[in-house]
């Protein structure tokens, strides 16, 4: 579908380049690095992040996650900040700690937690387990040592290759809308807020998009694009099993692969050969049969990729903002049984919330969903990248703080100071919302809890008298801010953080935020900084809010929408004030900033490494038959009554195979869908791309694993000879070395 377009887009961007080549002055004030690596983690058996759903473990891949990383410097010796947004739920605190530490080995004190940004995607399709406080890791069974180190490992990688591309560059930017591309998943709560404050907007969503562009100021050439705008990653359902990127990662494919091909000098893929005739392809694909399994090297697949990651590809990233009741399925939540739309105040139907379910523009077919969300982003993100010619200039700079929520005081007005409250959560938040509906029989906007859960939570901890009437009208169902063993349930201590860059101002909050808490953060933050900036600031100047940066606290909702206690507002940890709270420090930070003024810190967030518990086991060795050898065919290519495939078709083959945990064959591939060029296979697609799926699957009655490979057939594609390659690695015991191998299918033809 998408590759239809890239002539198109082929010749826009010529036309970018000549304007870029013309307008763009090198003033040698900044400069700019990029850098991407995979961080995948474990595709099997280990529970996703972010529905919370026991069942949702890992079993292969849609396509791969990564973070994707800028640096902007005022020169070598000047100030400077890092951003990277990975593809994961979130950010996480711990990894945070950890990155920070093989950094301060790398370089020395360039980076600190002052001038790191890390942020998730909030992609709920990722493997789980890399957060340290309790509450994030119960359905993962703990700690899982695989997907925190994929991410640590990823982070520093595409740091490491930012800072090593170094360069002279230009920055330039621009805003837009996209369109339906997100709703508003609690209207009701909403519309708690005044009246007149809600005039302000023409919609209960955030529609802009505000885009970075990185110019390399010697060849003229972008280096990549990064952008910001608010929906929420769950496209693909908690039935999904597959690991994905979701709308966002998958908007982030697409644009890097438009421009790459749209750029003649790096193109990837196959060279087109017309010559030969439909019969002669079917001929020639039914001579190569099917290849035994064979033994091969720990990077084998990475020889196999489309895209080889030498560190001078083309970064386009898209990252989240303030998504807190941004949902991505913008048909509306309906009711499961009957077809009409869920109670407008609890998002059930008949009391019951698990019927109530958001629809995505693919509905039921949630990869279209993702795919039609992700393109309405890049298609916007293309746009503001031919238009973006407004160049950012000026200082940069940055102010952080960790501040211990647990009891804030929070000055309302001259009069009045409040407090912040210890993290709990609501009934509300074991509703769950429409987009992954809660199995408890709770709903949102219930600020009672029945007798048999009150027991249940005071097993647990039976909140303080003190919290309880500090968390109303929640009533509170989870403590976990007073929760402390096996170790904390919550976090106390929290970072917030404001990074700019000339006119654009990037704040780094460490959870989501709604619509509406987002607008008065950043317009709070944007009065204090014109107020107090001497001229610096302007009405023109960018704030946008970075979501789920740092490390994670789930919800901020308005005050007024706490009083509804929906989803998002029984999940606002630190109580009613929690948005003024953030509001008052922000403007700290912005003060500051304005004003040239350094801060004191004296707080840091604990290094719960060493208490963690990890409950998932390893994977106990890998088996098949006995006359079959790992890579063998298990499946092969079943073919139509017409002989070969048509383009738009789904062709598969199924592999014996060992558990990906064993290897997650890093920057490498489980898939690869290879073209008979000549005498020459050559790579067409593997696990990055979105036509491409990974599945693994384990017979628990034999305890044989295999694989299966699926390929959709782009409609574009050319005709020609293809077969399907499986990479994998094995352990016969839990004790015996990891061996390599790969097979493949028997060749078909695409006509
Ligand atoms: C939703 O709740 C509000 C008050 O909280 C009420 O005024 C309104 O009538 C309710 N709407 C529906 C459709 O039940
Ligand atoms: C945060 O504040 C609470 C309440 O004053 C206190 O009990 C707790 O020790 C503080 N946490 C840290 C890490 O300072
Ligand atoms: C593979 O494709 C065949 C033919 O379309 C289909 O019958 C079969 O169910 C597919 N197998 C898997 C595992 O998807
Ligand atoms: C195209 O196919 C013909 C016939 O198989 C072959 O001789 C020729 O080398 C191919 N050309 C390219 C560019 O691969
Ligand atoms: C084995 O797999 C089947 C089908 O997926 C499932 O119903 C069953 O519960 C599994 N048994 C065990 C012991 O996991
Ligand atoms: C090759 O096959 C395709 C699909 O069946 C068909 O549309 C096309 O006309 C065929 N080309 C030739 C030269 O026969």
């Amino acid at each position: 579908m998408l590759r239809t377009k890239w002539p198109l887009y082929s010749t826009i961007l010529s036309l970018i380049i000549i304007v870029c080549n013309t307008t763009r002055h090198a003033n040698g004030d900044y400069l700019i690095g990029v850098g991407s690596y995979d961080m995948t983690g474990p595709a099997a058996d280990v529970n996703m992040m972010g529905y919370a759903s026991m069942d949702q473990n890992t079993a292969g891949v849609h396509f791969r996650l990564r973070a994707r990383a800028f640096i902007v410097a005022e020169g070598v010796q000047g100030a400077r900040f890092a951003f990277v947004n990975l593809d994961a739920g979130m950010a996480s605190q711990l990894v945070t700690i950890k990155v920070l530490e093989r950094l301060k080995s790398r370089y020395g004190d360039v980076y600190s937690e002052e001038n790191l940004a890390i942020s998730g995607t909030h992609t709920h399709a990722g493997p789980a387990g890399y957060l340290q406080y309790v509450v994030y890791s119960v359905t993962s069974l703990g700690f899982v040592h695989q997907s925190f180190d994929g991410i640590v490992n990823a982070i520093e990688q595409s740091i490491v290759q930012a800072h090593n591309s170094l360069k002279p560059g230009s920055i330039f930017i621009d805003t837009g809308d996209v369109d339906n591309a997100g709703i508003n998943r609690s209207p009701s709560a909403y519309l708690f807020n005044p009246a007149t404050e809600r005039a302000k907007y023409p919609t209960n969503v955030d529609t802009l998009m505000t885009l970075l562009k990185f110019v390399d100021d010697n060849t003229g050439k972008s280096i990549g694009a990064f952008n910001w705008f608010a929906t929420h990653g769950t496209s693909m359902s908690k039935n999904n099993k597959l690991i994905s990127g979701d709308n966002k990662g998958a908007a982030a494919r697409f644009f890097e692969d438009w421009f790459t091909s749209s750029n003649p000098t790096t193109k990837t893929g196959t060279i087109i050969n017309n010559t030969v005739s439909n019969s002669t392809l079917v001929q020639i694909a039914g001579k190569i049969k099917a290849s035994g399994g064979k033994t091969c090297g720990k990077s084998s697949s990475k020889a196999s990729k489309v895209r080889k990651n030498d560190g001078s590809l083309f970064v386009g990233a898209f990252c989240q903002s303030n998504v807190g009741d941004v949902s991505p399925n913008v048909l509306g939540a309906f009711c499961t049984d009957t077809g009409k739309p869920c109670d407008f105040n609890h998002s059930s139907c008949n009391g019951n919330t698990l019927l109530c379910v958001g629809r995505g523009p693919g509905y039921p077919d949630e990869i279209l969903s993702t795919q039609i969300i992700g393109e309405r982003q890049f298609k916007k993100a293309i746009d503001l990248f031919s238009s973006a010619k407004k160049e950012l200039t000026g200082k940069i700079d940055y102010r952080h703080v960790y501040l211990n929520f647990t009891n804030l005081d929070v000055q309302l007005d001259i009069n009045t100071v409040v407090k912040t409250c210890p993290a709990a959560l609501g009934a509300g938040f074991a509703a769950g919302t429409t987009d992954g509906p809660g199995k408890f029989g709770f709903q949102q906007g219930d600020t009672e809890i029945n007798e048999f859960w009150k027991m249940v939570r005071n097993f647990l901890k039976e909140p303080s008298k003190y919290q309880e009437d500090c968390q109303m009208p929640k009533n509170v169902l989870l403590d976990t801010g007073e929760m402390f063993d096996p170790y904390p349930w919550a976090p106390a201590i929290l970072p917030i953080q404001i990074m700019r860059l000339g006119q654009l101002v990037i704040l780094s909050v460490p959870g989501e935020f709604t619509t509406m808490a987002g607008r008065r953060l950043r317009e709070a933050v944007k009065e204090t900084l014109i107020q107090n900036g001497n001229g610096e600031f302007v009405e023109n100047t960018h704030v946008v809010i970075a979501g789920l940066t740092n490390t994670y606290t789930q919800y901020i909702a308005t005050f007024e929408e706490y009083k509804q206690q929906r989803y998002e507002a029984s999940s606002t940890l630190y109580g009613p004030h929690t948005l003024s709270a953030y509001i008052q420090e922000f403007n700290k930070l912005a003060l500051a900033i304005a004003k040239g003024e350094k801060l004191h810190n004296s707080l840091s967030p604990p290094d719960l490494s060493s208490v963690q518990i990890s409950l998932l086991g390893q994977p106990f060795g890998d088996s098949i038959p006995t006359e079959r050898k790992f890579g063998d065919i298990k499946q092969d290519i079943v073919f139509p009554k017409k002989g070969s495939f048509t383009k738009g078709e789904r062709v598969n083959a199924t592999f014996w195979s060992g558990n990906p945990r064993n290897d997650l064959l890093t920057e490498g591939s489980f898939t690869v869908v290879e073209r008979l060029q000549g005498e020459h296979w050559v790579s067409t697609y593997d696990d990055d791309d979105f036509c491409t799926y990974f599945k693994w699957n384990f017979d628990n009655s034999t305890s044989y694993g295999s694989a299966t490979i699926e390929w959709d057939i782009p409609i574009e594609e050319k005709s020609g000879v293809y077969r399907l390659r499986h990479y994998g690695s094995s352990k016969p015991t839990i004790i015996s070395p990891i061996e390599y191998f790969t097979g493949t299918s028997s060749a078909f033809a695409v006509l």
